[in-house]
């Protein structure tokens, strides 16, 4: 069975509670619910983590190589900073789909830029929870 690995970043863990305006009501437990009934749907083998933690991040993504055919995540605010999460994916070699569940396009500047985005296969954003089903549909058609 293939597996994949799907990394939740900083703060998404206060989903549900979290400026619900911007990033909607629903809760971590019930994305990954509906992360985990789509994969039981194509027969794949889900792991969920998450961390407010960077180095913890980079060491999610290091042991993924042999263990997973893709990876999904939302780097959260790390998003605009992190190299080293970057960098972790692009030595990984593992299929990576990034999300989020705001449009960073239509926030402020400083979340226009991604520096995940020129390493991850595509980008699904907009579309509040929406998107990690949206991101986890693509990723499943691509391994
Ligand atoms: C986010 C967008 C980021 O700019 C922000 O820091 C987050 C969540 C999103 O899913 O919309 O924490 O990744």
């Amino acid at each position: 069975m293939k597996k994949i690995l799907v990394i939740h970043g900083p703060n998404l863990d206060l989903l549900g509670q979290r400026e619900p305006g911007i990033y909607g009501k629903t809760t971590l437990k019930e994305i990954n619910a509906s992360l985990q009934k789509i994969a039981k749907k194509n027969k794949i083998g889900l792991t969920t983590k998450q961390s407010n933690h960077e180095g913890a991040i980079v060491d999610l993504i290091g042991k993924a190589k042999d263990k997973f055919a893709g990876i999904l995540i939302n780097p959260a605010a790390y998003t605009h900073t992190s190299v080293a999460i970057r960098d972790a994916i692009a030595a990984c070699g593992v299929t990576t789909i990034e999300v989020h569940l705001s449009n960073i396009y239509s926030r402020e500047e400083f979340r226009h830029k991604s520096l995940i985005s020129p390493v991850a296969r595509g980008t699904i954003m907009g579309f509040g929870a929406k998107s990690y089903d949206l991101g986890l549909e693509a990723l499943i058609d691509l391994i």
